[in-house]
């Protein structure tokens, strides 16, 4: 065990003062630090982490790269046929076809970003909705966009008529038009009406962007790295999450490897359960990356304010990690840092994880790596020995959550922190009355001090088919289609109430860094920063493919819909 207790690339973390900055000082117990990995490095999966639900109907496949970034407008013109799901035919806008509370309305996500298109005016006599509603999405990668259609109910209570898929060419100026049919929101080819709509790529004038390009609205998040902000895209106004790097921090700290791991996990990695990351550019001083904003706030701030979540709501955060972390291993990168302070909800309540700052990249079944790195509650046994260790310590540290959120406070947890790595070493797991068996024995496959033998060292699907998760229909998760146990207070698309008090007073501004002239030598480091929207996505797990099902809120122009309950979209049918 390293007799220090802050090693570098450790990110000290405390329930009252957490977030302090990762410790500079101490040596990690080995060497082996992710080596830079040039874009386009990610190998292949080992396996094909999912597939899209048998019964989706493709408006044509995705192509893996874009032209270049740019614009998606999306108009949707007119619907009809649209069924209730009690099989009665929709009469949009009523008997005058004006009727505004009973006029069709879609949301449209893509990427995590929601517009909400509304009917104007209904056809009496033959079901026909006429909508001319526009929606725009920032594209950086090629991605689909899912409409979902909505009649709203009594008691603010929204019915689910369907749903269907936008797959653009994304051919600049291309204009497609088509007819779409809608599924139901599990993707079961009914007839339930169509959907005319028109869609265009457009690429962007200036491909080069900069921090000028974005208000600066909010600080959301703070490190020893730099800021986390909420920021607004000048051109279209959506807001996004900006993550700000001194480089000179990076440089000092040894951390440039994990930097630009970060940005290369994040650039090839399409999944719903993981921030999408729209853009990457540099300053001489700094780096940015532009991330879809996830303001449902972070596990740990809901874990602080309910002190232990119900079994239920424990097993689908876990389940949905599980299914993010089998992908990132699938493409043989370690995540390292699995803590409820980088799990963000996304708006309807589903999982989001953020920063891969310590991702190690290019670990393939097996192989072992030392880097001392980690947050002390969850560091497994073999990386405090400092022997090597494999992909299976995110296993340990799944475990470490899961028991986190059944119990208020990790296994293992000291004030102390050489107790508590002596801790982790040596005792014995305690568990309350009220964990069901079940949960107890996952806990003690997944917590195995030796890593070989520990639940998931064969693979994800050891963990999967435990008998914690015996209900879990796996693909029905992938494709976000349970209910989320809790939705989070999201009043709108800029909604910041979900984050930390003590960032979001202070002033959002984007200090001038003194005293970092860097060489040329280390700005060359840092040469494959900036993301090209060319890149092809290596992991595509096609996210927008399994989306569809428990959106209740939606932006219109950039402020959002009143909120809506989902009764009726919290059982899709
Ligand atoms: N896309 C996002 N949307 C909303 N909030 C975010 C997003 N990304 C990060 N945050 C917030 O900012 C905090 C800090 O971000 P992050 O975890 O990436 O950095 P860090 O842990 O301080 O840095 P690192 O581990 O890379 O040194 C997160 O815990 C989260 O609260
Ligand atoms: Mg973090």
């Amino acid at each position: 065990m390293p007799n220090n207790a802050s090693p570098r690339h450790v990110h000290v973390r405390t329930h009252a003062t957490r977030r302090a900055a990762p410790c500079a000082a101490g040596t990690p117990a080995a060497s082996g630090t992710a080596k830079s990995p040039s874009a386009g490095s990610t190998p292949a999966p080992e396996s094909n982490a999912s597939s899209s639900s048998a019964g989706d109907v493709p408006a044509g496949s995705l192509p893996t790269t874009l032209p270049g970034p740019g614009l998606l407008l999306i108009k949707i013109l007119e619907t009809r046929g649209l069924v209730m799901p009690n099989g009665t035919a929709v009469a949009p806008g009523g008997s005058t076809g004006k009727d505004e509370q009973q006029m069709p309305f879609a949301i449209i996500e893509m990427d995590k970003m929601e517009v909400l298109a509304k009917a104007i005016e209904g056809n009496p006599n033959n079901g026909v909705a006429n909508w001319q509603s526009r929606a725009n999405f920032d594209i950086s990668r090629p991605c689909e966009a899912v409409m979902s259609i909505y009649m709203p109910g009594p008691n603010r209570t929204d019915v689910p008529l369907g749903v269907c898929r936008i797959r653009p060419t994304f051919t600049d100026q291309k204009l497609e038009e088509h007819w779409l049919p809608l599924t139901t929101m599990d993707g079961k080819v009914e007839p339930l009406g169509e959907v005319k709509v028109q869609f265009v790529f457009r690429l962007a004038k200036n491909k080069h962007l900069a921090v000028e390009d974005f208000e600066l609205l909010k600080v959301i998040g703070k490190g020893s790295f730099g800021k986390v902000m909420q920021v607004r895209k000048k051109d279209t106004g959506r807001t996004y999450a900006m993550k700000i790097i001194k480089k000179a921090h990076i440089v000092e700290r040894d951390e440039v490897s994990h930097t630009l791991a970060e940005r290369n996990v994040l650039t090839k990695l399409q999944h719903p359960f993981i921030v999408p990351l729209k853009y990457s550019f540099q300053s001489a001083e700094k780096l940015y990356l532009v991330l879809a904003f996830v303001n449902g706030g972070e596990l740990f701030h809901h874990l602080q304010q309910e002190g232990k979540f119900s079994e239920d709501r424990a097993k689908f955060y876990t389940a949905e990690l599980l299914c993010a972390l089998e992908c990132l291993h699938s493409f043989n990168i370690i995540y390292r840092d699995l803590k409820p302070e980088n799990i963000l909800l996304d708006y309807s309540g589903h999982i989001c994880l953020c920063d891969f700052g310590l991702c190690k990249l290019n670990m393939k079944e097996g192989n072992k790596t030392n880097t001392f790195c980690g947050t002390p509650e969850y560091l497994a046994p073999e990386v405090l020995i400092g022997q090597g260790y494999t992909k299976t310590v995110d296993w340990w540290t799944l475990g470490i959550l899961l028991y986190e959120m059944l119990s208020g406070l990790p296994p293992f947890y000291d004030e102390n922190t050489n107790v508590m790595y002596k801790k982790i070493l040596q005792d014995e797991l305690r568990f309350g009355d009220d964990m069901s068996s079940n949960a107890v024995d996952l806990l003690k496959k997944l917590l195995n001090r030796d890593g070989a033998a520990r639940l998931g060292a064969n693979g994800a699907q050891e963990i999967k088919s435990h008998p914690f998760f015996a209900e879990v229909d796996w693909r029905k998760l992938m494709g976000r289609k349970y209910a989320p146990p809790f939705r989070p207070n999201v009043a709108s698309a800029t909604d910041t109430s979900n984050f930390d008090e003590e960032f979001t007073s202070e002033a959002p501004t984007d200090s001038l860094s003194e005293g970092s002239q860097l060489s040329e030598a280390v700005q060359q480091q840092f040469q494959g920063f900036t993301y090209q929207a060319t890149e092809a996505i290596a992991g595509s797990i096609a996210a927008g493919s399994m989306m569809g099902a428990g959106m209740g809120r939606a932006d219109v122009s950039g402020s959002y819909a009143p909120q809506r309950q989902a009764g009726g979209m919290r059982n899709p049918r």
